[in-house]
């Protein structure tokens, strides 16, 4: 039976890329008691609502900025999966505190709603952005990240609140990646990337959902679950989409970093790896967890997009397109 067999699921964010994919499998392979889906617009809430016309899904309006909104929207949740986020780089820099209120005071909120009406597990979305940031879209998510892992010491024993991270790359089907910029540039035969030697990690939203379904029943809190993915370079991916079209440099944007890093070296002492992904333990000392198996990692050991034994060529980053929304 499915973990997700009879549970109420809040999904914060839920109309968003994410959002509506996790839906979608919740649907189809899980059979969830409730879904909720929490969420600013309500256009895009009514959009979801046509694509998923379902009795066990419930749209709550509302911002995680709003902690009261929440605790009502929380009420009776086992599982809060927490999507919703200021996510693109200039937006985050141009409106720092725009971005702050929603993906650190959001988290805040989260955490203390989650904690009140007995959650058993919130799961965050979490990236490579938050890794070493250099933007503050970046460095938002890094605090978030934080507040998640230190918000299981405000649990308490009696009915513990868990609280992990999942962090990963960029996702090929998601609003604002580079691919729907690409495409569109293709009709005109011009593609302008930032810099020739820039590499990413790279999943399909499918492979995001499957993640998060992987690490939701294996959580003890506390820790960042990073999947084993992909790189490759922008340029062989604008190769890949548009093989015709004229390749312009236009130089690193402000914010920008010419590779990703998903596991760092000061991480990788606390970390274990098993086939297809890793987990950084938490260094504090209060956390117990009944997980066995895993291998360390060697000293100096570091994750980054540019230092992968795993590359996409152009044959399997457009299989990936193909799979994503486009
Ligand atoms: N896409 C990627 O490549 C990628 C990679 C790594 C990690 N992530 C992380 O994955 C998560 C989901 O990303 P995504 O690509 O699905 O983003 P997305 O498509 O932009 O969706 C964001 C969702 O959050 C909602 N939202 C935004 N601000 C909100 C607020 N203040 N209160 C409540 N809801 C709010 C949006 O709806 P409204 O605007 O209507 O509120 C929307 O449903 C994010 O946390 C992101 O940091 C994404």
């Amino acid at each position: 039976m499915s973990y997700f067999n009879d549970k109420t699921i809040l999904i914060t964010g839920g109309t968003g890329s994410f959002g509506r994919a996790f839906l979608k499998t919740l649907l189809r392979e899980d059979n969830p008691k409730s879904i909720r889906i929490y969420s600013r617009g309500e256009m895009l809430q009514y959009e979801t609502e046509k694509l998923f016309p379902d009795d066990r899904i419930r749209f709550f309006i509302g911002d995680v900025r709003d902690k009261e909104r929440l605790s009502r929207a929380m009420n009776g949740v086992d599982i809060v999966v927490h999507a919703a986020a200021l996510k693109q780089v200039p937006a985050c820099e141009y409106n720092p505190i725009e971005a702050v209120k929603t993906n650190i005071n959001g988290s805040i909120n989260i955490i203390d709603t989650a904690i009140d009406n007995n959650v058993d597990r919130v799961l965050a979305l979490s990236t490579d952005k938050a890794v070493h940031p250099v933007n503050l879209y970046g460095s938002t998510k890094m605090v978030a990240e934080k507040l998640f892992m230190q918000g299981n010491s405000y649990s308490g024993d009696i009915h513990p609140t868990k609280f992990s991270c999942v962090r990963y790359g960029n996702v090929v089907g998601s609003r604002g990646s580079v691919v729907p910029l690409f495409l569109e540039q293709k009709k005109s035969g011009r593609l302008t990337i930032t810099d020739e030697r820039m590499t990413r990690f790279w999943l399909t939203l499918e492979e995001g959902v499957q993640f998060v379904r992987k690490c939701l029943p294996i959580m003890t809190g506390g820790e960042v679950f990073v999947p084993k993915i992909p790189s490759m370079k922008v340029i062989d991916l604008a190769h890949a989409m548009a093989p015709d079209a004229k390749i312009e440099t236009i130089g690193i944007r402000p914010g920008e970093k010419l590779h990703e890093i998903l596991l760092t070296e000061d991480e990788a002492r606390h970390t274990k790896e098993y086939d297809t992904f890793f987990v950084i333990e938490p260094e504090l000392k209060f956390w117990k967890n009944g997980r066995t198996g895993g291998r360390s990692l060697p000293e100096g050991f570091r994750y980054s997009s540019d230092n992968n034994t795993q590359w996409l060529d152009k044959k399997d980053f457009n299989r990936m397109i193909n799979l994503s929304s486009y």
